[in-house]
């Protein structure tokens, strides 16, 4: 490959400065000096996104960060001498570890010339090197490559299959769209419910905080349902029905319901 000339400088990205005060957008010439797009500071910015609360990767979360950096060099500064992030369920950071049957598929899925060498015999299990080569076969140009816009028909139906053995109900694959976790989906559904904050959403709380988050960006209405701890969290229809009264009182009906299992924790 031609290496590019060195006379061709390319200039970076642009870079977000935030210093609590001001926000600019700005890039270094190739001379290094910056140039500055001062229309767009913290005042400028979208209001909603200001508003959004995520607390699991917020202050608390940001001052145990500092902490830890802190202990590393003055490990006898505290009454403790390590952090247990609790913030979000990572159980890997804890130790557990990953499932290896998903990753050695992958493995194989993203380099599928390993599959027919004598080293994957021994390194990969068979049903590994089956499940590879099924999804392989019927997934065009691999992975990496672009798929429909609502995932793979191939890997929508093994989802939709194991929908149906596990709730006993028929499920089209037409109506499935696989996202890279959970909270793309929820953006997707917030972005396409909410109109403005004649809109509502019921959320259970203790909640994750995406679903209070997402609300604020899309400028909805937060219909809190408190669950009873009292009653190992359970449901109380009478707490539901007083807050989808409220939602009654908005020029539109609620919107959706978001049923999850309960958020609970002991940090
Ligand atoms: C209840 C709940 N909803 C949504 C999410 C976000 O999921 P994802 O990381 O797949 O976007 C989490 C993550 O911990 C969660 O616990």
């Amino acid at each position: 490959m031609r290496r590019l000339r060195s006379s061709v400088r390319l200039n970076p990205p642009p870079v977000l400065f935030v210093s609590g005060v001001e926000t600019r957008v700005a890039s270094k010439t190739s001379f290094g000096t910056i140039r500055t797009m001062s229309s767009i500071t913290i005042d400028t910015i979208n209001q909603n996104v200001k508003d959004m609360q995520y607390a699991v990767r917020g202050a608390i979360v940001a001052k145990a960060g500092l902490i830890e950096l802190d202990l590393a060099s003055n490990p006898t500064k505290y009454p403790f001498d390590k952090i247990v992030m609790c913030n979000i369920g990572n159980p890997q950071s804890l130790g557990q570890k990953p499932i290896t049957f998903y990753r050695q598929v992958l493995a194989l899925c993203d380099f599928p010339e390993m599959l027919d060498t004598p080293e994957a015999a021994s390194l990969f299990p068979d049903d590994v090197r089956r499940k590879a080569r099924d999804i392989l076969a019927n997934m065009k140009g691999g992975t990496g490559a672009y798929s429909e816009s609502k995932g793979v028909a191939f890997l929508r139906k093994m989802v939709a299959d194991g929908i149906e053995k596990r709730d006993g109900h028929p499920c089209d694959i037409e109506d499935l769209w696989l996202t890279d976790g959970a909270s793309v989906g929820c953006h997707y559904l917030m972005k396409t419910l909410i109109r403005d904050m004649n809109d509502a959403v019921l959320v259970p709380i203790p909640q994750y905080p995406l679903y209070s988050a997402t609300l604020a960006l899309y400028g909805g209405t937060l219909l809190p349902y408190y669950l009873q701890e009292d009653k190992e969290w359970g449901l109380d229809v009478a707490e539901l029905k007083s807050q989808t009264d409220k939602g009654a009182g908005l020029s539109h009906p609620t919107r959706s319901a978001v049923r999850d299992c309960p958020y609970v924790t002991d940090n």
